[in-house]
C-alpha cells in the first residue's frame, strides 16, 4: 500500500477512537449471516471474530479453556473430515454442558454465536450465561439438529462486572450436545452507535445528484442556481398506537397528527370491542378512527382479526361448541376484513398464534393459515401479519425465538394457496424495565431477515423505570439501523388516553423525557431544510433521507421561483434527479 494511503487509514480509526479491526468485523459479519442462518451445515461454519473473548473456541487445542458443567462428561471429538469439536454426554440435568469462564464488563454488549448439532432427532438448545451469584440469563437458542450444524446466535448485556460461565441448555438430558466454533465478542456503547449510524447512513439513506438546465436553450445547465429543499414526509413508517380517546380530545388529535403518519388502534378493532355481545356488531367506535386517520393522511395497521389466546376472546365465544366457533369466526372474519377492505396497510390476521392455539385446538391445526387465506381472498392489499411479543425483547422465551418464528411463518405462508399473500413479521417488543439486550435483539433481527420478510416493530413500549428513556432511544435506534425492519408503532402516547406504560406526554401534553427522545428521533432522521447553488455544471449532490421533498428553485436570470417534488427511496443511490427551468 502506498504510504499516503496507509496513512490516510490510520489517521481516520485513531481518530475515531474506535477499533477499526472491530468495527470491519461487524459489517462483514451481518453480510455472513445471511447465508449462513439459513441453513443447517454439513460442516460448522467460520467463528465469528475470531472468537473474540472465548479460549480456544474451535476445540483445535482439546478441552483447554473448557470445563464440565454440572454432572456429565465433555470429550472432543474429529469428524470425518478432520473437524475437532466438542461434544457433552451422560447429561443429568439440562444445563449439564460444556462451560467457559469469561469476564464480563458492566455496560458492554455481547454478540454470541456457537455451531450446534445433536446426536438424535431435534432439540431446543439454549446458552446461558451463569452470573456469580447462581441467576441464569438465558442468551438464545436454536432447534438443533441431528447430522448438520446450526448457528445459534444471540448475546447478553453486562449489568456488572463479573465473571460469568458460559454454557449451554437442553431440556432432554438423554441427548449429546455438540459445539463448535464459539464466539463472544464485547462491543461497548460507543462502537454499538457507531455501527447504528453506519447502518443509518447506508439504508435510511442515498446520495443522490440533483441537475438543473433551462427548459428552453436546450439542456443548457443553470450555473450557480439557487434552491431550497424541504423533507415533506418521511419515508420509514415510524408510528404510535391509538385508541378511542382521539375522537374525544382535540389537543389529543393535535398531538397525534402533528408528529404520525402511521397508526395501529390498541383495541378498538379487536373482536371483542366490535361485537361484545354475540350477532350485535358495533363498529361506531373503529369506523370513526379509521376516519380521523384517513382525514389526516395517517396510514392505519389493522389489529387485529382474530387473537389466539383463550384470555381475550369475547366472553361468549369462549362457551361455543367448534361447530358454533367455525361459523362465528366466518363471520367475524367477514364482516371487519371486507368492512375496511381498501382501507388498511396491514392486518394482524392471528395475532399471538405461537404462544397460543385457541383457534387450532378447537378448529384443527390450520386454522391460522385458513385465516390468513380468508382475509387474502377478501383484501389482497394489505400485508398481512403475523404478531409476538418476546421475540425480540426477552431470549428465554424459547416459544418464539427466531428459528421457531421462521417456522411458523414458514407453514402459514406456504399452505396452499397462500404464497402469492405478501407476509409480515410483526415483533411487539414489550421491553421490561432492564437494560434492553440489544445484542440478542440484534441477532434475532439478523435471523428473521434470512426469510427476506420485512419485520416491523409493532407495539413498542418500555417499561417505567429511572432509564426509560434511554433504553427507549437505544431500541428505536436498534430497529431504525436494521435493514429489515420496515417500520415501527409504539403502543405509547399521552397520559390523558391512558398510555402509563410508557407515556410520552404527561397530563397536560407535555412531553416526558420519552416524549422528548421521540421527538428529536423524528426530527434527526429527517433531512434538515437546506438551500445550495448548484455548481458550474448545473450539478448538485447530498446525501438524502428517504422519503417525499420539496424543491423551490430560483431562475437567477428573472429571480422567478417554481417548486416541484420529488422521492428518494432505497433504490435513488446514485440516482440523478433532473429540474429545468423557463
Ligand atoms: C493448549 O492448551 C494448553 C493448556 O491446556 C496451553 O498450555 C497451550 O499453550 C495451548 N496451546 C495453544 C497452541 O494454544
Ligand atoms: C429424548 O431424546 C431421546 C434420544 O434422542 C429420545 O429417544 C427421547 O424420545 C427424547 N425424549 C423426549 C421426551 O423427547
Ligand atoms: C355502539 O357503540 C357506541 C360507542 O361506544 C355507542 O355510543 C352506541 O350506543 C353503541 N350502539 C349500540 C346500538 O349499542
Ligand atoms: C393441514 O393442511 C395440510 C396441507 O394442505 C394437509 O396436508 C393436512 O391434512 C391438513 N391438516 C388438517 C388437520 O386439516
Ligand atoms: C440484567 O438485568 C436484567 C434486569 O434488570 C436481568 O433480567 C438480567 O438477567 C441481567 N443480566 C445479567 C447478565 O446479569
Ligand atoms: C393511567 O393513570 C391514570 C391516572 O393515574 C388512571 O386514571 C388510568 O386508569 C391509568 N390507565 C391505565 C390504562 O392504567
Ligand atoms: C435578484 O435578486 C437579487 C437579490 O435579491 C438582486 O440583487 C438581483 O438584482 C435580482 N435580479 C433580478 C434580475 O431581478
Amino acid at each position: 500500500m502506498p504510504l499516503f494511503l496507509w496513512l490516510t487509514f490510520v489517521l481516520f480509526y485513531s481518530g475515531s477512537a474506535i477499533s477499526g479491526q472491530i468495527t470491519q468485523a461487524v459489517f462483514s459479519d451481518v453480510q455472513y449471516d445471511a447465508l449462513a442462518t439459513t441453513q443447517c451445515l454439513a460442516e460448522p461454519g467460520r467463528t465469528m471474530y475470531g472468537g473474540g473473548v472465548i479460549v480456544n473456541p474451535e476445540f483445535s487445542n482439546g478441552t483447554a479453556g473448557w470445563a464440565v458443567f454440572g454432572k456429565g462428561v465433555i470429550e472432543g471429538r474429529v469428524s470425518h473430515s478432520k473437524n475437532r469439536f466438542m461434544v457433552a454426554r451422560n447429561r443429568k440435568r439440562p444445563m449439564d454442558s460444556v462451560s467457559q469462564k469469561v469476564r464480563l464488563e458492566k455496560g458492554k454488549f455481547y454478540a454470541f454465536s456457537a455451531w450446534i448439532q445433536v446426536n438424535e432427532g431435534s432439540e431446543t438448545v439454549s446458552v446461558v450465561f451463569r452470573v456469580g451469584d447462581g441467576e441464569f440469563a438465558p442468551g438464545g437458542s436454536i432447534v438443533a439438529e441431528q447430522g448438520c450444524w446450526s448457528l445459534l446466535k444471540g448475546g447478553v448485556a453486562a449489568n456488572s462486572s463479573s465473571t460469568v460461565d458460559v454454557l449451554f441448555k437442553s431440556k432432554n438430558t438423554s441427548k449429546e450436545i455438540w459445539v463448535d466454533n464459539v464466539a463472544l465478542q464485547p462491543f461497548s456503547k460507543k462502537q454499538w452507535r457507531f455501527h447504528q449510524d453506519k447502518s443509518i447512513e447506508k439504508v435510511r439513506k442515498s446520495r443522490v445528484r440533483f441537475q438543473i438546465t433551462y427548459a428552453k436553450k436546450r439542456g443548457l445547465a443553470v450555473r450557480g442556481a439557487k434552491f431550497l429543499v424541504k423533507q415533506t414526509k418521511p419515508g420509514f413508517p415510524f408510528g404510535c398506537g391509538m385508541n378511542f380517546h382521539i375522537l374525544e380530545s382535540t389537543d389529543y388529535q393535535n398531538w397525534f397528527a402533528s408528529r404520525f403518519r402511521y397508526t395501529t388502534f390498541t383495541n378498538a378493532m379487536k373482536w371483542y370491542s366490535t361485537e361484545a355481545k354475540q350477532g350485535q356488531e358495533n363498529y361506531t367506535t373503529a369506523d370513526a378512527m379509521v376516519k380521523f386517520s384517513q382525514d389526516n393522511g395517517i396510514s392505519i395497521r389493522g389489529h387485529n382479526v382474530f387473537w389466539d389466546d383463550p384470555k381475550y376472546q369475547p366472553d361468549w365465544v369462549k362457551t361455543l361448541s367448534p361447530e358454533d366457533l367455525r361459523k362465528a369466526a366466518e363471520k367475524r372474519i367477514n364482516s371487519v376484513v371486507s368492512r375496511y377492505a381498501g382501507k388498511l396497510i396491514a392486518w394482524d390476521v392471528v395475532n399471538e398464534n405461537l404462544h397460543f392455539s385457541f383457534f387450532e385446538d378447537n378448529l384443527g391445526k390450520n386454522a391460522s393459515s385458513i385465516y390468513y387465506s380468508t382475509a387474502y381472498k377478501l383484501d389482497p392489499t394489505p400485508r398481512m401479519f403475523l404478531n409476538e411479543y418476546n421475540t425480540i425483547e426477552y431470549c428465554g422465551d424459547e416459544k418464539v425465538s427466531p428459528g421457531n418464528y421462521k417456522k411458523r411463518l414458514k407453514e402459514i405462508f406456504s399452505y396452499p394457496g397462500n404464497e402469492d399473500i405478501l407476509a409480515g413479521i410483526g415483533v411487539q417488543g414489550n421491553f421490561g424495565r432492564g437494560q434492553p439486550n440489544l445484542a440478542y435483539m440484534r441477532s434475532t433481527l439478523e435471523i428473521l431477515a434470512t426469510t427476506g420478510v420485512p419485520i416491523w416493530l409493532t407495539e413498542l413500549s418500555v417499561h417505567p423505570g429511572v432509564n426509560q428513556a434511554q433504553y427507549l432511544e437505544e431500541i428505536l435506534r436498534e430497529a431504525f439501523s436494521h435493514p429489515a425492519v420496515e417500520g415501527i408503532i409504539m403502543f405509547a402516547g399521552p397520559a390523558y388516553a391512558g398510555f402509563n406504560v410508557t407515556a410520552l406526554a404527561d397530563i397536560s401534553f407535555n412531553n416526558t423525557p420519552a416524549g422528548d427522545i421521540v421527538d428529536n428521533l423524528i426530527e434527526e432522521w429527517k433531512s434538515p431544510d437546506f438551500e445550495a447553488h448548484t455548481n458550474d455544471g448545473g450539478f448538485f449532490s447530498t446525501s438524502l433521507f428517504h422519503g417525499e421533498y420539496e424543491i423551490t428553485i430560483t431562475n437567477p436570470a428573472t429571480n422567478c421561483s417554481s417548486t416541484s417534488r420529488f422521492e428518494v427511496t432505497r433504490d435513488s443511490s446514485g440516482r440523478t434527479f433532473h429540474f429545468q427551468i423557463g
